[in-house]
């Protein structure tokens, strides 16, 4: 593992030395320091609590708000919240997903795009929403799709 990675990783594990805080809470703050839980941290909080790292990894994947891939360089959020929902978010979402050929909670092979599910960011009124490097896409649809990824796609892939 990188010398910064493990330096970053053993601040954070050691911060919980003898404590009884939760898998989860050290797993939220590693999601939080590196933007994904990265394989090899895994292993070592496995390590840290003496636990079958099959189980640490059971107990991450069951809880969606974990990523195990680094975000994108665009960082797409879709918000699913209620009245982003009911206003047809899914669809939204849906469309990003053939148009980047990513499923929710995956990156782009070249790092580009990454795709996550967000519950209600506090803007119903321009439901659907989606957020792409903190700008706000008010009133999405599907067909908004294409054409709002057009200035986050690399020059060549931009015809
Ligand atoms: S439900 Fe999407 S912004 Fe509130």
């Amino acid at each position: 593992m990188m010398g910064v990675i493990k330096e970053k990783l053993n601040f954070i594990l050691q911060k919980h030395h003898g404590k009884q805080d939760g898998l989860i809470t050290i797993l939220l703050e590693i999601q939080k320091e590196f933007g994904y839980l990265p394989k090899k941290a895994m292993l070592e909080v496995a390590k840290f609590l003496g636990k079958n790292p099959v189980d640490i990894w059971g107990v991450a994947t069951f809880y969606n708000q974990f990523r195990f891939t680094p975000l994108g360089k665009n960082h797409i959020k879709v918000c699913l919240g209620t009245a982003c929902h009911l206003a047809g978010g899914p669809s939204v979402l849906e469309a990003l997903e053939r148009e980047l050929n990513i499923k929710v909670g995956e990156t782009s092979p070249d790092g580009q795009f990454s795709l996550e599910r967000v519950a209600c960011i506090g803007c119903c009124m321009l439901a659907p929403v989606m957020v792409i490097k903190d700008k706000i896409y008010p009133k999405m649809s599907p067909f908004k799709v294409e054409e709002s990824l057009i200035p986050f796609r690399p020059k060549d892939q931009k015809e």
